[in-house]
């Protein structure tokens, strides 16, 4: 699909990207019938919603890679704001890749501390601004075009846990049939990925201001749906 340009949203995406999507889902199909889709298109969430009805594919064999890539970049924001290495750093950010997204301070730790108990909340509130703007930091220093590095090693971990079927639980754009209060929507969950794609959706006990947000970025992801 086409990238941003600075001053674009994600959304902005929408009518030259379908179209894209929807020829080269059309050839994956004709050349590889049994394939697993991972899409990397923006708006990611309608993107992979319209692979997998173009696809006429099970919907555990679509899956949308945003959460992997957007968790990472919370994990880097909190590790700079402790001054600790990331490779303790385990962060989740759940909903649509958007502004809506979400990220969840909850279910984010250092070696399973809570970041809750490091960072005052104000800086919690801070970081997560700035990972839901981060894709368009990165817009603005490219100019020509949006991240690409980030999204490929994001991309990357998840077909090796499909390819090498580990089943890493990751956040990824997956369909839903009633998890989360959402049903027939692709939309950023933690998943189960293995050898048969997304093998399970992981239902989570959020907490209510959570699940509020999304609720609300579903909406965003519906709306767009419907465009
Ligand atoms: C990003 O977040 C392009 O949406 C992509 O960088």
């Amino acid at each position: 699909g086409l990238a941003r340009k600075p001053g674009m949203s994600r959304d902005d995406l929408l009518t030259k990207n379908a179209e894209i999507v929807g020829g080269v889902v059309d050839q994956i199909i004709r050349t590889s019938p049994d394939t697993i889709v991972v899409t990397v298109t923006n708006p990611l969430d309608v993107m992979t919603y319209l692979a997998w009805k173009r696809s006429g594919l099970p919907p555990e064999r679509v899956v949308g890679m945003a959460g992997v890539l957007d968790s990472i970049r919370y994990a880097h924001f909190v590790a700079e704001a402790l001054g600790v290495s990331i490779r303790d750093v385990r962060t989740m950010v759940l909903g649509s890749h958007g502004d809506s997204m979400v990220p969840v301070p909850e279910y984010s730790t250092v070696n399973g501390i809570p970041i809750t108990q490091l960072l005052p909340k104000q800086q919690i509130e801070a970081i997560t601004t700035r990972t839901q703007n981060s894709g368009a930091e990165i817009v603005a220093y490219l100019k020509t075009g949006s991240a690409y590095y980030a999204p490929s090693a994001s991309v990357l971990a998840m077909v090796e846990s499909i390819l090498l079927d580990e089943k890493r639980i990751l956040p990824c754009c997956a369909y839903l049939r009633g998890e989360y209060g959402l049903k027939d929507l692709f939309f950023g969950v933690p998943v189960e990925l293995s050898r048969q794609g997304v093998h399970r959706v992981v239902a989570l006990d959020l907490p209510q201001p959570v699940l509020e947000a999304l609720t609300r970025s579903a909406r965003h992801v519906r709306e767009t749906i419907e465009q």
